[in-house]
């Protein structure tokens, strides 16, 4: 009889050489245990998804009240769906800014991807630059965003257009154009190793942004919901970008994601063609009621 480890490896495909094996049993606030009853503190808190804890009582309380409703119905652009509403309405109120539309994804990922696609229609530009050593997701497009030779070059080639700047190079600045439709960055690196943005950065590239008509897309998807100390991190820069992406705490431990921008942006997925950008689950119901567990922690 073979071990649950055993057809782990044998079935279940993997993404290292080196995976951690951990028999998960259960999981609850910070801790995991295995099949064992060993006991983990989980550092990595499934890559910054586990913010608020494992099983958080009411995160799980806001997804037993969403299922005993319905769990799918069309989810884009289709149909009412309060927990759709209630998070997006709860989140523009408490950002209070431009940003006032969601476009829910099921992952970071496919949030960039969103932003790319956006960008490029309302701009009629092509051209996308991000930060070297960034990282932005494994989708294709995401992918492309990456400058570290390892890993482009074994999928190349990835998405034209993409070009980049060195993170905190104010002098790097000018390469954004008239033909720059999008740049996207990360506020703080983070798998480049928790690199905080240099005092005037953030500001001086909005200003580049607004002066060349090239749209601010800030990946919040690792440092959002309170990683940094403040919901997003951009709101200690005084600046606010024209695409806020978010995903990993934002479903409380489920597979949520969004773009967040204004009307007018994100708008022009719906038309010439219709249907320009469309997912089957993103924004289910299970996973979107959650922002009113973080107003509650
Ligand atoms: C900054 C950043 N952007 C995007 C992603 C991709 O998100 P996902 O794995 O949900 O597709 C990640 C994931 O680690 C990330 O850290």
């Amino acid at each position: 009889m073979p071990t649950k480890r055993q057809l782990f490896l044998s079935h279940v495909a993997q993404t290292s050489p080196y995976p951690m094996i951990v028999e998960v049993e259960r999981a609850e606030g910070i801790f995991i245990y295995d099949v064992n009853g060993k006991r983990y503190y989980d550092m990595d808190s499934g890559f910054s998804v586990s913010s608020l804890g494992h099983r958080h009582p009411a995160v799980i309380m806001a997804i037993e009240d969403q299922l005993g409703k319905y769990l799918h119905t069309t989810v884009y652009g289709e149909h009412i769906q309060s927990p759709q509403i209630q998070f997006a309405t709860q989140l523009s109120r408490l950002l209070n800014n431009r940003l006032q539309t969601v476009y829910y994804t099921n992952s970071g990922s496919e949030a960039v991807e969103v932003a790319i696609k956006a960008a490029r229609k309302f701009t009629g530009r092509y051209g996308i630059i991000s930060c070297r050593n960034a990282y932005h997701g494994s989708t294709l497009g995401a992918e492309s965003l990456r400058s570290d030779i390892g890993y482009p070059s074994s999928f190349m080639p990835g998405m034209p257009g993409v070009s980049h700047i060195d993170f905190n190079a104010i002098n790097q600045l000018e390469y954004i154009t008239l033909e720059t439709a999008a740049v996207i960055l990360e506020p703080v690196q983070a798998e480049a190793g928790v690199i905080l943005p240099k005092k005037d950065f953030l500001l001086k590239l909005r200003q580049r942004c607004h002066e060349t008509g090239a749209l601010l897309v800030l990946d919040e998807i690792q440092t959002g919901f309170g990683r940094t100390g403040s919901l997003f991190a951009f709101q200690q820069y005084q600046m606010e970008p024209d695409i806020l992406l978010m995903a990993k705490a934002m479903g409380g431990g489920l597979p949520a994601g969004a773009a967040m921008s204004s009307s007018e942006i994100l708008g022009c997925l719906a038309d010439s063609p219709p249907l320009g950008h469309i997912t089957t689950f993103g924004g289910h119901p299970s996973a979107s009621p959650l922002l009113v567990p973080y107003s509650k922690c």
